[in-house]
Protein backbone atom coordinates (compact mmCIF):
# COMPACT_ATOMS: atom_id res chain seq x y z
CA UNK A 1 0.00 0.00 0.00
CA UNK A 2 1.21 3.79 -0.90
CA UNK A 3 1.13 6.32 1.07
CA UNK A 4 -1.34 8.33 -1.12
CA UNK A 5 -3.82 5.33 -0.75
CA UNK A 6 -4.30 6.47 2.62
CA UNK A 7 -7.46 8.83 3.81
CA UNK A 8 -5.30 11.95 4.93
CA UNK A 9 -8.16 13.96 5.53
CA UNK A 10 -7.42 14.91 9.46
CA UNK A 11 -8.74 18.61 9.11
CA UNK A 12 -10.35 19.24 12.53
CA UNK A 13 -14.31 21.08 12.11
CA UNK A 14 -13.87 24.39 12.17
CA UNK A 15 -15.26 26.43 15.72
CA UNK A 16 -19.05 27.60 15.10
CA UNK A 17 -19.23 30.98 13.80
CA UNK A 18 -21.57 31.73 16.98
CA UNK A 19 -18.48 30.35 19.64
CA UNK A 20 -16.16 32.37 17.63
CA UNK A 21 -17.96 36.20 18.05
CA UNK A 22 -18.57 35.22 21.71
CA UNK A 23 -15.00 34.77 21.83
CA UNK A 24 -13.93 37.62 20.26
CA UNK A 25 -16.40 40.03 22.12
CA UNK A 26 -15.94 38.62 25.31
CA UNK A 27 -12.20 39.24 25.06
CA UNK A 28 -13.23 42.62 23.38
CA UNK A 29 -15.36 44.41 26.18
CA UNK A 30 -13.24 43.33 28.85
CA UNK A 31 -9.74 45.06 26.62
CA UNK A 32 -11.88 47.95 26.60
CA UNK A 33 -13.17 48.68 30.10
CA UNK A 34 -9.53 47.90 31.44
CA UNK A 35 -8.24 50.60 28.81
CA UNK A 36 -10.59 53.28 29.08
CA UNK A 37 -10.21 52.75 33.13
CA UNK A 38 -6.48 52.99 32.27
CA UNK A 39 -6.62 55.99 30.76
CA UNK A 40 -8.45 57.63 33.37
CA UNK A 41 -6.45 56.97 36.08
CA UNK A 42 -3.99 58.24 33.95
CA UNK A 43 -4.98 61.26 31.99
CA UNK A 44 -4.02 64.90 33.74
CA UNK A 45 -6.72 66.84 33.93
CA UNK A 46 -8.15 69.74 36.16
CA UNK A 47 -11.06 68.08 36.47
CA UNK A 48 -11.59 66.22 39.91
CA UNK A 49 -11.90 62.52 39.77
CA UNK A 50 -14.60 60.31 39.47
CA UNK A 51 -15.02 59.78 42.82
CA UNK A 52 -17.07 56.04 43.38
CA UNK A 53 -17.02 56.13 47.55
CA UNK A 54 -17.86 58.87 49.09
CA UNK A 55 -16.06 59.29 51.69
CA UNK A 56 -14.10 61.87 53.35
CA UNK A 57 -11.93 63.04 50.75
CA UNK A 58 -14.79 65.13 50.07
CA UNK A 59 -15.78 66.67 52.90
CA UNK A 60 -17.74 69.72 53.54
CA UNK A 61 -16.63 70.48 57.14
CA UNK A 62 -16.16 74.77 57.19
CA UNK A 63 -12.12 75.72 56.86
CA UNK A 64 -10.96 78.20 59.47
CA UNK A 65 -12.32 81.65 59.43
CA UNK A 66 -14.86 80.45 56.65
CA UNK A 67 -17.99 81.50 56.59
CA UNK A 68 -21.38 79.34 56.43
CA UNK A 69 -24.66 79.88 55.70
CA UNK A 70 -25.97 77.07 58.50
CA UNK A 71 -25.53 79.69 61.27
CA UNK A 72 -27.69 83.02 61.44
CA UNK A 73 -24.86 84.82 62.03
CA UNK A 74 -22.96 83.90 59.23
CA UNK A 75 -19.84 82.78 61.22
CA UNK A 76 -18.48 79.41 60.28
CA UNK A 77 -16.27 78.96 63.94
CA UNK A 78 -18.32 79.01 66.76
CA UNK A 79 -17.82 80.86 69.70
CA UNK A 80 -16.95 79.19 73.03
CA UNK A 81 -20.31 77.77 74.38
CA UNK A 82 -21.22 79.61 78.22
CA UNK A 83 -18.94 78.28 81.13
CA UNK A 84 -16.17 76.46 78.53
CA UNK A 85 -13.39 76.44 81.00
CA UNK A 86 -9.92 76.58 79.32
CA UNK A 87 -7.26 73.88 80.30
CA UNK A 88 -5.18 74.67 83.05
CA UNK A 89 -1.37 75.54 81.76
CA UNK A 90 1.59 75.53 84.02
CA UNK A 91 3.37 78.97 83.44
CA UNK A 92 1.34 80.86 86.09
CA UNK A 93 0.46 80.07 89.40
CA UNK A 94 -2.05 77.32 89.55
CA UNK A 95 -5.87 78.71 88.96
CA UNK A 96 -8.30 76.42 89.93
CA UNK A 97 -10.97 78.51 87.62
CA UNK A 98 -8.89 76.25 84.97
CA UNK A 99 -9.62 73.20 83.65
CA UNK A 100 -6.82 69.99 84.73
CA UNK A 101 -4.69 72.36 86.79
CA UNK A 102 -3.93 70.59 90.15
CA UNK A 103 -0.39 69.33 88.63
CA UNK A 104 -0.49 66.88 92.06
CA UNK A 105 -4.15 65.30 90.52
CA UNK A 106 -3.34 65.15 86.74
CA UNK A 107 -0.03 64.71 86.71
CA UNK A 108 1.30 63.15 90.15
CA UNK A 109 3.91 65.45 90.74
CA UNK A 110 5.06 68.78 91.25
CA UNK A 111 5.13 71.64 88.55
CA UNK A 112 7.38 74.78 89.21
CA UNK A 113 4.53 77.24 88.63
CA UNK A 114 7.09 80.05 87.24
CA UNK A 115 9.24 77.69 84.51
CA UNK A 116 6.42 74.89 83.94
CA UNK A 117 8.88 72.25 84.71
CA UNK A 118 8.21 69.39 86.70
CA UNK A 119 10.26 70.18 89.92
CA UNK A 120 13.41 67.66 90.75
CA UNK A 121 14.76 65.86 93.10
CA UNK A 122 18.20 64.29 93.35
CA UNK A 123 21.13 65.21 90.82
CA UNK A 124 21.73 64.31 87.50
CA UNK A 125 20.86 61.29 85.98
CA UNK A 126 18.99 60.12 88.74
CA UNK A 127 17.32 63.06 89.35
CA UNK A 128 13.00 62.64 89.90
CA UNK A 129 10.10 65.17 89.51
CA UNK A 130 9.30 65.75 93.00
CA UNK A 131 6.33 62.82 93.14
CA UNK A 132 3.39 62.94 95.07
CA UNK A 133 2.93 60.98 98.44
CA UNK A 134 -0.33 60.06 99.20
CA UNK A 135 -3.44 61.09 97.75
CA UNK A 136 -5.03 64.03 96.20
CA UNK A 137 -7.74 66.37 97.33
CA UNK A 138 -9.86 64.73 94.09
CA UNK A 139 -10.45 61.99 95.41
CA UNK A 140 -11.39 60.26 98.23
CA UNK A 141 -9.53 56.51 99.61
CA UNK A 142 -12.53 54.92 101.08
CA UNK A 143 -13.84 51.22 100.72
CA UNK A 144 -15.85 51.71 97.46
CA UNK A 145 -12.85 53.88 96.13
CA UNK A 146 -10.82 50.95 96.67
CA UNK A 147 -13.44 48.44 95.19
CA UNK A 148 -13.73 50.20 92.46
CA UNK A 149 -9.59 50.45 91.81
CA UNK A 150 -9.86 46.47 92.53
CA UNK A 151 -11.90 46.70 89.07
CA UNK A 152 -10.08 49.05 87.39
CA UNK A 153 -6.78 47.17 87.94
CA UNK A 154 -8.52 43.62 87.20
CA UNK A 155 -9.57 45.28 83.57
CA UNK A 156 -6.17 47.19 82.19
CA UNK A 157 -3.65 46.04 84.49
CA UNK A 158 -4.38 42.20 85.71
CA UNK A 159 -3.73 41.00 82.59
CA UNK A 160 -0.28 41.17 82.37
CA UNK A 161 0.55 41.68 86.04
CA UNK A 162 -1.83 38.89 87.23
CA UNK A 163 -4.42 39.66 89.76
CA UNK A 164 -1.94 39.25 92.73
CA UNK A 165 0.54 41.57 90.92
CA UNK A 166 3.21 39.08 90.32
CA UNK A 167 3.43 39.71 86.98
CA UNK A 168 2.16 36.27 85.72
CA UNK A 169 -1.12 37.60 84.17
CA UNK A 170 -2.41 35.34 81.18
CA UNK A 171 -0.90 37.79 78.82
CA UNK A 172 2.53 36.73 80.23
CA UNK A 173 1.62 33.40 80.70
CA UNK A 174 0.82 33.19 76.78
CA UNK A 175 3.74 35.02 75.65
CA UNK A 176 6.07 32.74 77.59
CA UNK A 177 4.37 29.88 75.79
CA UNK A 178 4.73 30.98 72.48
CA UNK A 179 8.44 32.09 72.94
CA UNK A 180 8.74 28.47 74.25
CA UNK A 181 7.22 26.69 71.35
CA UNK A 182 8.60 28.59 68.53
CA UNK A 183 11.38 30.26 69.65
CA UNK A 184 12.34 33.78 68.88
CA UNK A 185 12.39 33.61 65.24
CA UNK A 186 11.62 37.36 64.80
CA UNK A 187 14.37 38.08 67.34
CA UNK A 188 11.90 40.17 69.83
CA UNK A 189 12.33 39.31 73.39
CA UNK A 190 9.10 39.26 75.91
CA UNK A 191 10.03 41.70 78.63
CA UNK A 192 8.29 39.94 81.75
CA UNK A 193 5.81 42.33 83.41
CA UNK A 194 6.80 43.58 86.69
CA UNK A 195 6.04 42.11 89.85
CA UNK A 196 4.49 44.96 91.69
CA UNK A 197 4.55 43.63 95.23
CA UNK A 198 8.39 44.06 94.84
CA UNK A 199 10.26 46.35 97.52
CA UNK A 200 11.04 48.67 94.68
CA UNK A 201 7.58 49.60 94.50
CA UNK A 202 6.90 50.01 98.11
CA UNK A 203 5.14 53.31 98.94
CA UNK A 204 8.64 54.59 100.31
CA UNK A 205 10.72 53.99 97.37
CA UNK A 206 8.24 54.45 94.61
CA UNK A 207 5.63 57.19 95.65
CA UNK A 208 2.12 57.37 94.51
CA UNK A 209 2.40 60.09 92.02
CA UNK A 210 5.23 58.02 90.65
CA UNK A 211 2.64 55.47 90.42
CA UNK A 212 0.15 57.21 88.62
CA UNK A 213 2.43 58.51 86.13
CA UNK A 214 3.39 55.16 84.85
CA UNK A 215 -0.23 54.10 84.64
CA UNK A 216 -0.84 57.55 82.59
CA UNK A 217 2.85 57.13 80.64
CA UNK A 218 3.90 53.96 80.84
CA UNK A 219 7.57 53.12 81.91
CA UNK A 220 10.42 51.09 79.62
CA UNK A 221 8.48 47.70 77.59
CA UNK A 222 5.29 48.94 78.92
CA UNK A 223 2.91 51.32 77.19
CA UNK A 224 0.49 54.47 78.73
CA UNK A 225 -3.05 54.24 79.73
CA UNK A 226 -3.90 57.93 80.53
CA UNK A 227 -6.00 57.75 77.22
CA UNK A 228 -7.81 54.37 77.93
CA UNK A 229 -8.15 55.17 82.03
CA UNK A 230 -9.62 58.48 83.52
CA UNK A 231 -8.05 60.44 86.46
CA UNK A 232 -9.78 59.49 89.20
CA UNK A 233 -9.95 55.41 87.88
CA UNK A 234 -5.83 55.74 87.92
CA UNK A 235 -5.79 57.22 91.34
CA UNK A 236 -8.03 54.19 92.37
CA UNK A 237 -5.80 51.61 90.77
CA UNK A 238 -2.79 53.01 92.99
CA UNK A 239 -5.18 52.84 96.25
CA UNK A 240 -5.30 49.37 95.12
CA UNK A 241 -1.64 48.52 94.39
CA UNK A 242 -1.53 49.28 97.76
CA UNK A 243 -3.36 46.74 98.79
CA UNK A 244 -1.98 44.68 96.97
CA UNK A 245 1.28 45.12 98.04
CA UNK A 246 -0.09 45.04 101.98
CA UNK A 247 -1.75 41.98 101.54
CA UNK A 248 1.27 40.42 100.16
CA UNK A 249 3.59 41.47 103.07
CA UNK A 250 2.94 38.34 105.62
CA UNK A 251 2.80 40.72 108.63
CA UNK A 252 0.15 42.22 106.97
CA UNK A 253 -2.08 39.03 106.79
CA UNK A 254 -1.60 38.76 110.35
CA UNK A 255 -4.16 42.09 111.33
CA UNK A 256 -6.83 40.09 109.07
CA UNK A 257 -9.86 38.07 110.87
CA UNK A 258 -9.88 35.03 109.58
CA UNK A 259 -12.72 32.40 108.86
CA UNK A 260 -11.23 28.50 109.17
CA UNK A 261 -14.34 27.30 110.17
CA UNK A 262 -15.83 29.17 107.17
CA UNK A 263 -18.93 29.85 109.31
CA UNK A 264 -18.98 33.15 107.41
CA UNK A 265 -17.92 34.74 111.23
CA UNK A 266 -14.49 35.78 111.93
CA UNK A 267 -12.45 33.26 114.66
CA UNK A 268 -11.03 35.95 116.12
C1 LIG B 1 0.37 44.70 78.16
C2 LIG B 1 0.97 44.34 79.41
C3 LIG B 1 0.88 45.32 80.57
C4 LIG B 1 -0.24 45.93 81.08
C5 LIG B 1 -1.67 45.78 80.62
C6 LIG B 1 0.22 46.70 82.20
N1 LIG B 1 1.56 46.58 82.35
FE1 LIG B 1 2.69 47.40 83.80
N2 LIG B 1 4.35 46.60 82.99
C7 LIG B 1 4.37 45.77 81.90
C8 LIG B 1 5.74 45.43 81.57
C9 LIG B 1 6.18 44.51 80.45
C10 LIG B 1 6.54 46.10 82.51
C11 LIG B 1 8.07 46.09 82.58
C12 LIG B 1 8.55 47.21 81.67
C13 LIG B 1 10.04 47.24 81.55
O1 LIG B 1 10.73 46.86 82.52
O2 LIG B 1 10.52 47.66 80.49
C14 LIG B 1 5.64 46.84 83.38
C15 LIG B 1 6.07 47.62 84.43
C16 LIG B 1 5.21 48.21 85.34
C17 LIG B 1 5.64 48.95 86.50
C18 LIG B 1 7.10 49.25 86.90
C19 LIG B 1 7.56 50.47 86.16
C20 LIG B 1 8.94 50.91 86.55
O3 LIG B 1 9.10 52.10 86.87
O4 LIG B 1 9.85 50.07 86.53
C21 LIG B 1 4.52 49.37 87.16
C22 LIG B 1 4.47 50.17 88.44
C23 LIG B 1 3.39 48.88 86.39
N3 LIG B 1 3.84 48.19 85.29
C24 LIG B 1 2.06 49.08 86.74
C25 LIG B 1 0.99 48.77 85.91
C26 LIG B 1 -0.37 49.11 86.21
C27 LIG B 1 -0.85 49.78 87.48
C28 LIG B 1 -1.11 48.69 85.14
C29 LIG B 1 -2.60 48.87 84.91
C30 LIG B 1 -3.03 50.21 84.73
C31 LIG B 1 -0.22 48.06 84.19
N4 LIG B 1 1.05 48.13 84.69
C32 LIG B 1 -0.61 47.48 82.99
C33 LIG B 1 3.29 45.31 81.19
C34 LIG B 1 2.00 45.73 81.37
Amino acid sequence: MKLSDIDLDLRLPAPPLLLVSVLVIGAFVPATIASAIWYKRNKMTAEPRYHIFQDMDASIAVGAQEDSVVFSDGRGARPYAPGTVAWGRHTAAPDPGMLKDDDLAYRGFVVDPETGEPVRVGEGETATPEFLGGFPTIVSVNLRFLEHGQEQFNTFCMPCHGRDGLGEGPVHDRATLLVEQNGNPTGTAWTAPANLTDNKFAEGEYPNGHLFNTITHGAGNMAGYGSQIGVADRWAIVAYVRAIQAGSRSDAVAGVPHDHDGDGVADH
